[in-house]
């Protein structure tokens, strides 16, 4: 039997899952809330967590070595989009390294990192969202807002779990291969996408050319020279 800690409202379910992975709790135990008020984005970012979306975090202890989360991220994200397409049937595409993405709009966001030897594996998806404040309106889109019904959230839950680890198996049975090969097919942004990359230094434009072994994105650059984008957020040029 899987442990889920449900909140109505909590600061970040990412808070509370570390205490419980220092607490030693066991792999797949799920902390969820209705709303928080302090959702961790990537990047630094705060992510909008209001009622109406699905937000967790799922303790999992991988066999896998530490420098190979890029690739658990990119298994998260495959774990994800297959669950929401099979249980609300929706076509969804992976922008790398793991947002769930109708078109260009962003339906989930995962959020990975390690602690205290495990992975702590935060996913925020847009379920019944009716709209989203002007700043997001662009870049957003909810489960409701794709296909006019309102999916049962912990249905969602279930599904998404148990399929994020599935692709966590095929990444400790069967390496890295399996998973750069699957996030390959099913996502428009790995090659011959053109694509503007925010980094701290200033963005950059090229188009995408592959995945390095490790998970990383090469971009190729309009004199051609490419680059390896290891972090930073990829966004249409
Ligand atoms: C992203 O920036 O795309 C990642 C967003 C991850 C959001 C989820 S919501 C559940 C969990 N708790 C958080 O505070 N963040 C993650």
């Amino acid at each position: 039997m899987r442990t889920i800690e449900w909140h109505e409202s909590i600061d970040s379910t990412m808070l509370r899952a570390a205490t419980l992975a220092s607490e030693g709790c066991e792999t797949g135990t799920i902390v969820g809330a209705d709303r928080q008020t302090a959702g961790q984005g990537r990047l630094g970012r705060n992510w909008h967590s209001p009622d109406g979306g699905l937000y967790f975090t799922v303790v999992l202890r991988p066999k896998v070595e530490m420098r190979d989360l890029p690739v658990v991220t990119m298994a998260l994200g495959l774990g994800v989009a297959d669950a929401v397409q099979m249980f609300a049937g929706l076509a969804v595409d992976l922008r790398w390294p793991n947002d769930v993405m109708v078109g260009e709009r962003k339906l989930a966001g995962i959020l990975a990192h390690w602690h205290d030897g495990a992975v702590l594996a935060g996913i925020g998806l847009n379920v019944s969202q009716p709209d989203f404040p002007p700043e997001l309106r662009d870049q957003a889109t909810s489960l409701a807002l794709e296909t006019g019904t309102v999916q049962n959230r912990d249905v969602l839950l279930r599904a998404i779990a148990s399929s994020i680890e599935t692709h966590v198996k095929i990444l400790e049975t069967g390496g890295i291969t399996p998973i750069l090969r699957l996030f390959t097919n099913a996502s428009s942004y790995v090659a011959g996408k053109r694509v503007r990359v925010e980094m701290t230094g200033g963005d950059v434009v090229g188009t995408t050319a592959g995945l390095t072994p490790d998970g990383f994105l090469i971009l190729r650059r309009d004199d051609g020279t490419e680059m390896t984008i290891t972090a930073g957020g990829v966004r249409p040029a």
